[in-house]
């Protein structure tokens, strides 16, 4: 491919995309594609660490696909695959590994979140998945990755086996992946119960999701979380209340909101009829979003071709890699 910027990032296969992946990550995505060189795939080695059903693994997969392309990302302008499909990972992984050391991954915060949370199952690869997260971006030779700020710690990792891999090997082979952030104006969902970010939500019932039908879209608003209305004139917003407006902002035509902010600001603003406007918006925004994911996913041959086609791309870029790292380390026997 051309000389535009190396772009990695995974896409966790568990749980269904809700507005706080599409605002958060996806659009951003979206925005890269045509400026980057964009690897972007399906996490699904890393969602083994909880032992998923194996009849979900391909739906859930499959999900994720169709609802990345029906939101915007197209799979001609980038490499849209399955991790599982490039054996070079595991292969990078596994060189990684023997320069990871078990100190600095047990001191991994959320690690220890799972150790918290699931004692039961405290499994290597809990305990690796730092490492498996470089190999993924460490394979492209990426230098950019947008992920939240969950995951900063992780890329840090990366950087970290990256350079230990270069110093110990006497090589620049693996360029030191740096934290693509967003402009400003990535927009943050928060959960309608006004609970932090919709992202870290557990509650169904606070989060939309891409896959939720118009009637399930407008109970969820019309619940949403709000108060008396504001005492005074031009009072500051609770998150809450802002988090509508957000949403407002990104559904709505501009004169509506306009509309709803001056009552805000006037103290005369009726909540329950700015969560009927939002709900008619809402709803009419997630709407073509649903149905081309709905199609898409029962699309099974247009699905794999994707998830071929980006393999292969993927692939031609994995496999320059990793010869030369089986070369640095001196497995060249023929
Ligand atoms: N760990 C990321 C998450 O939980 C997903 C992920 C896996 C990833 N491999 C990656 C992100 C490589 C960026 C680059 O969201």
């Amino acid at each position: 491919m051309s000389k535009k910027e190396i772009v990695v990032s995974g896409i966790r296969s568990t749980g269904y995309l809700h507005l706080g992946n599409y605002f958060g990550a996806i659009q951003n995505y979206v925005r890269m594609q045509e400026e980057h060189n964009c690897y972007f795939f399906v996490a699904d080695y890393h969602s083994l660490t909880t032992h998923p059903k194996p009849e979900d693994l391909k739906q859930n997969v499959y999900r994720v696909v169709a609802e990345n392309v029906a939101s915007g990302l197209d799979p001609e302008k980038v490499a849209l695959y399955a991790q599982s499909d490039i054996p070079e990972i595991p292969e990078l992984y596994l060189m990684l590994n023997m320069l990871a050391y078990m100190g600095e991954l047990e001191k991994v915060p959320t690690f220890k979140e799972k150790v918290r949370m699931q004692p039961d199952n405290v499994n290597a690869g809990l305990l690796t998945y730092p490492v498996l997260m470089a190999a993924d971006i460490l394979i492209h030779k990426a230098v950019k990755v947008p992920v939240g700020k969950d995951q900063e710690q992780h890329l840090e990792m990366a950087r970290n086996f990256a350079h230990r891999f270069n110093t110990r090997y006497g090589t620049d082979l693996f360029p030191e992946p740096q934290v693509y952030r967003f402009n400003n104006d990535t927009v943050k969902i928060m959960s309608l119960d006004g609970n932090g970010k919709m992202s870290k939500s557990e509650n169904v019932n606070a989060t939309i999701y891409l896959s939720d039908d118009d009637d399930t879209i407008r109970k969820k608003i019309m619940k949403a979380k709000t108060d008396q209305g504001p005492t005074e004139p031009n009072m500051e917003m609770p998150d809450y209340i802002r988090n509508l407006f957000v949403l407002m902002d990104v559904s709505s035509a501009p004169e509506t909101t306009a509309t709803f902010k001056a009552a805000y600001n006037n103290c005369n603003i009726r909540y329950g009829d700015m969560k009927k406007q939002l709900a008619e918006d809402m709803a009419a925004f997630v709407r073509p979003i649903r149905e081309r994911a709905a199609e898409l996913q029962k699309d099974e041959a247009a699905i794999k071709k994707i998830l071929k086609e980006g393999a292969e791309k993927a692939r031609a870029s994995s496999a320059t890699t990793i010869a030369e790292a089986r070369k640095l380390i001196g497995i060249n026997y023929y």
